[in-house]
């Protein structure tokens, strides 16, 4: 497989950093997974205006123009034989003597890679996917997307621990997101959506589903959703660039709604399917 690093397209087996890159010493980076469909990427713009912005948080210079990044990331795809892929962009601050304060002048890592992208099985459409709660006790500013998880590492290690797909995280008794995906919740025909904040990641498939929902006529809010809200909802969704949008039909063992996969995720869901893809011709 082929990766890029710094300037260079080669085996992934072969890309080495130092041990000092201070995404290994201090996880301080930032990253993006882009889902790329009949090798063009969805929602670049999206996904690269979301980079400049973590980027700018961690005061890191952007080390390519946008433009750059499309063409680099579009060389990328062209070395991969599936046409669907999962890409991975990641930037570190760079290589430095182990200190918490920022090195001056400091070339920032840049790593990409890019995977056959595994979007969810027709079993998990169907039926939908287990999900359990946990205190969201991560720091302020999950706004950033950030290679420091450790937090959202451990988090979703409950809902494997638990054999289910995805921890749904609550803090102060409001909801705010998966360990790795935004959540949705329905209730009374109504789409609910925590508003985007420094407590969530903005997701860029958020923002296509509430685009492709409003589209549809069907009502959107983006509100803060109680636990007890939570639990009453008659759907929930998780959203992610990889997971794409699946129902959550168990949550902490007891069903939502029905529990099977309801009629407002059938018809979001066969949105996103019938809008992924570049359009032909
Ligand atoms: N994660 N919230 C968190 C904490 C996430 O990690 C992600 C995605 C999302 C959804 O964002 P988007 O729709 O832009 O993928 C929300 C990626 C897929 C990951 O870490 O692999």
């Amino acid at each position: 497989m082929i990766c890029y690093l710094n300037g260079e397209f080669l085996p992934l087996a072969e890309a080495k950093i130092p041990v000092l890159d201070r995404g290994l010493i201090f996880g301080d980076g930032v990253y993006e997974v882009i889902p790329v469909y009949d090798r063009t990427p969805l929602r670049l713009d999206g996904h690269l205006a979301r980079l400049q912005r973590s980027l700018d948080a961690l005061r890191i210079r952007n080390p390519n123009t946008a433009a750059r990044w499309t063409e680099l990331i579009g060389e990328l795809i062209a070395k991969h034989e599936t046409a669907d892929q999962s890409v991975y962009v990641h930037v570190t601050r760079g290589v430095a003597k182990r200190d918490h304060a920022f090195p001056k002048d400091l070339a920032p890592t840049v790593f990409m890679m890019s995977n056959p992208l595994s979007t969810p099985s027709v079993e998990q459409v169907e039926r939908g996917v287990a999900a359990v709660t946990g205190t969201d006790n991560r720091w302020f500013r999950c706004d950033i997307k950030s290679t420091a998880l450790l937090a959202n590492v451990l988090l979703r290690q409950l809902a494997i621990d638990a054999g289910a797909a995805e921890t749904v995280l609550l803090r102060d008794g409001f909801l705010t997101e998966g360990s790795a995906a935004n959540i949705f919740v329905v209730k009374d025909g109504i789409i609910r959506m925590p508003p985007k904040s420094h407590l969530i990641l903005p997701g860029i498939t958020y923002d296509f589903i509430v685009e492709l929902a409003s589209g549809a006529g069907l009502q959107c809010e983006a509100s803060d959703v109680s636990e007890s809200e939570l639990r009453a909802a008659d759907e929930l969704w998780l959203t992610s660039a990889t997971r794409e949008v699946l129902a959550i039909t168990t949550l902490d063992g007891r069903p939502v709604g029905k529990g099977v996969p309801g009629p407002m995720f059938r018809r979001i869901h066969a949105l996103y399917q019938a809008h992924k893809r570049p359009k032909k011709g």
